[in-house]
């Protein structure tokens, strides 16, 4: 692979608490990972992307790190991580590891330190006048952004208490993190994501997207480029596009997940409006779009699609409105070949190429997810994207772990095991596995050009000849003129193409 494989490159978001459990506890891990790479070298994919795999109390799923040199005892050894890059390597696959920048752990040295008076201003703790928080910022968990320690002083945490934010103005921070970037490059990691990458500067009054920023991000794309083919991809939530480019510079992030599109709904005009906004934002930038359908933090996309609003939105997460799942199914696969088909990479979540759907029923005393918790039991959270991926058999854990998973799986899961699906020809599964090896050789990085079609439809081609056309109407369509239908996410009506399906032509 050239050294700019991630221009193109199909990565796949391991999500190792829920992956696959190697000892039985319940709990996904290395060595399970490490037995189903085979997995994901028939899958076909060109890069992992593992969520934090550090040491760490769990207040957020790992996003609180104590120590960013070593692997939670859960997870497994830091030798066994570096056999697992290995063994990565030598399938194919390529990995990315998550640094979270922004915020730590407060079981992590320097903020017990910290919390003996010790560099406190390698954090942001601040005094009060009036007895109360210093401002009125908000926790994206909710509640207060601040904690006040045993002497009277409070720190800032924008995510949950557990999570006390860096002070980024500290030249100390910025070395650390350079040297944990090295720290993971020695090891072969191929790609870093950075974490909430949009706040780690802070003023008295504002926290998000501060021009400051970029600096860090100058210091760490010289890191990045000292080594061959490594990449930044930067998790960097902002409505504006064109604030979201300057992420982008040549000097600064290789990439940065598109939310734009998965936030976008399933409606023809603002799908073609997003997909233009993406192209001609990245364009002058010589950077490459990513497209991304769903993650850790989002309601799968099944469920996001069967429901009357079909658009994403972290304030209004929906859930348990109703959703056709049948629908929401069709439309997803759909989907999968839309952004499998435009130029650039693009981010598979694990489960997506199962079609699983959102769990929504969750006892509240299995939740763990701190939205649940800081939200006084208002907001479910987003467990229900991060239930065990379901592998084999009739019933849980189905064949996940031989212990009791972490979180529950739904029973009517049997129909969506990998076993299921593997020799099923009309499943999600194949229909993956087919759309990443045509994808290999005809899409990734590159451009497009858009075909005429009717309002309700998107048709583009690639370089490679290949077209992709999408029906987001309520009736069929007629296909262009083609040679060969090389796959389609449902059945095809004769010549026509019905709506909410995509298929491939050459
Ligand atoms: C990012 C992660 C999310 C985490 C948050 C705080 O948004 O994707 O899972 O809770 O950062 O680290
Ligand atoms: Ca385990």
């Amino acid at each position: 692979m050239p050294e700019t494989w991630w221009r193109g490159a199909a990565i796949y978001q391991v999500y190792l608490r829920s992956f696959a459990d190697g000892n039985g506890d319940g709990i996904g891990d290395l060595a399970g990972l490490r037995s189903r790479l085979p997995y994901l070298r028939d899958l076909g994919v060109d890069a992992v992307w593992l969520n934090p795999w550090y040491p760490s109390p769990m207040a957020d799923g790992g996003y609180d790190v104590a120590d960013y040199r070593d692997i939670h005892p859960d997870f497994g050894t830091l030798a066994e991580a570096e056999q697992f890059i290995r063994e990565a390597h030598e399938a194919g696959i390529r990995v990315i590891v998550d640094v979270v920048p922004n915020h730590s752990s407060v079981a992590s040295a320097w903020f017990q330190e910290a919390l003996r008076g010790i560099g406190r201003d390698r954090f942001w703790f601040r005094d009060s006048a009036d007895g109360g928080p210093p401002n009125d910022w908000q926790s994206i968990f909710g509640g207060p952004a601040w904690t006040q320690v045993e002497d009277g002083q409070w720190y800032l945490h924008l995510f949950d208490p557990a999570q006390p934010d860096f002070n980024w103005d500290n030249p100390e921070v910025r070395a650390e993190f350079e040297d944990v970037l090295r720290f993971w490059f020695d090891r072969g990691v191929d790609g870093v994501r950075v974490d909430s990458a949009a706040l780690l500067v802070k003023s008295e009054s504002a926290f998000e997207d501060l021009d400051g920023v970029h600096d860090i991000y100058r210091g760490w794309r010289r890191v990045a480029d000292s080594y061959p083919g490594r990449m930044l991809v930067g998790e960097v939530w902002l409505p504006d596009q064109e604030r979201l480019a300057r992420y982008l510079r040549p000097d600064e992030l290789h990439t940065a997940f598109n939310f734009d599109f998965l936030a976008c709904p399933w409606e023809p005009a603002a799908l073609r409006a997003c997909i233009r906004r993406t192209i001609a934002t990245h364009a002058p930038l010589g950077a490459p779009p990513t497209w991304v359908l769903s993650n850790h933090d989002v309601a799968r996309v099944v469920t996001r699609y069967g429901r009357a609003d079909t658009s994403w939105d972290h304030a209004d997460r929906r859930d348990g409105v109703h959703s056709d799942l049948e629908l929401g199914y069709r439309r997803a696969r759909a989907a999968a070949l839309l952004a499998m088909a435009l130029p650039g990479g693009v981010y598979v979540y694990q489960g997506e190429e199962l079609g699983l759907p959102e769990v929504e029923d969750i006892p509240g005393e299995l939740r763990q997810d701190p939205m649940w918790r800081r939200s006084g039991h208002t907001v479910p959270g987003r467990d229900g994207c991060r239930v065990p991926i379901p592998w084999s058999g009739e019933e849980p854990p189905f064949g996940f772990s031989t212990g009791t998973p972490w979180l529950p799986q739904p029973e009517e899961w049997r129909k969506l095991t990998v076993e299921a699906q593997r020799e099923d020809l009309g499943s999600m599964l194949t229909l993956y596995r087919k759309a990443l090896r045509l994808r290999r050789d005809l899409l990734g990085d590159g451009t497009l050009t858009w075909l005429d079609s009717p309002a309700e439809v998107l048709a583009f081609a690639r370089e490679s000849g290949l077209t992709c056309v999408v029906n987001l109407g309520s009736d069929p369509v007629r296909l262009p003129p083609h040679e060969r239908v090389l796959l389609a996410s449902g059945p095809l009506d004769g010549e026509r193409l019905p709506p909410d399906t995509a298929v491939w032509l050459v």
